[in-house]
């Protein structure tokens, strides 16, 4: 994908900085990076941590529905090309054996999506986390893995519910969804065409749109 490169040092936010460029009139599409953020957000509510060596870039592109799912692919293929074993767990988690080592926030603005994406390209202090370097032993540049992205984004759009699919490490898993208005607990069969979850639990098959999802072993 062709677009400009906004060049950040340390900022607050990627996503931050791509809102106030729109605010501003700048409707891109481009892409904000930065070696270091003080602030960035997670999904829910919660935070990202962003040392030096990291690859931090928030896309502000025009929104489509299935941007989660694109971009998701995108960074799996991306990293593949770099030796690592990468898959998704629904909805976005980049996780390799179950550790995780990038995330994705999608924020709608209007007609517009600022997509944030982080990689740990080197270790962090965070629980449940790694990067690139624990799993293959060496250093991937930032620049690197972000042409990978940008470039895999072009082609990830053609038939990418299968692409999609073909990533997802939680079909056929049990698993409990936390959901702000509960919890759900079953099997995860599918995606449907807006990229939903099909959990058949208790209660039949339930279409999720969001959540948290745990991967469980199939006694738990
Ligand atoms: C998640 O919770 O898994 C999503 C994490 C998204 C973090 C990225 S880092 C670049 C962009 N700027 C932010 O403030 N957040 C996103």
């Amino acid at each position: 994908m062709s677009l400009r490169i906004v060049r950040c040092d340390r900022i607050a936010s990627t996503q931050d900085r791509a809102r106030e460029l729109l605010a501003a009139g700048d409707e891109g599409p481009f892409v904000v990076v930065a070696r270091a953020q003080a602030a960035a957000r997670g999904r829910r509510g919660r935070t990202w941590i962003s040392p030096e060596g990291g690859l931090y870039a928030s896309l502000l592109v025009p929104y489509e529905a299935l941007l989660p799912q694109r971009l998701g692919v995108a960074l799996v293929r991306a990293l593949r090309r770099f030796g690592v074993e990468a898959a998704l767990k629904w909805p976005n988690d980049v996780t390799v054996d179950g550790a995780k080592l990038a995330g994705i926030l999608i924020e709608r603005i209007a007609d517009r999506a600022i997509a944030g994406f982080g990689v740990n390209l080197e270790p962090v202090a965070v629980d449940g986390a790694t990067s690139v370097r624990q799993v293959t032993g060496r250093a991937v540049a930032a620049q690197a893995l972000l042409e990978a992205i940008l470039d895999e984004l072009e082609t990830a759009g053609s038939d990418l519910l299968r692409a999609y699919r073909a990533v997802l490490s939680t079909l056929g898993r049990r698993v409990r969804i936390e959901r702000d208005d509960g919890v759900v607990i079953g099997e995860a069969i599918d995606v449907d065409e807006h990229g939903r979850l099909l959990v058949r639990g208790a209660a039949g098959v339930q279409a999720i749109a969001s959540g948290d999802c745990v991967h469980l072993r199939p006694t738990d």
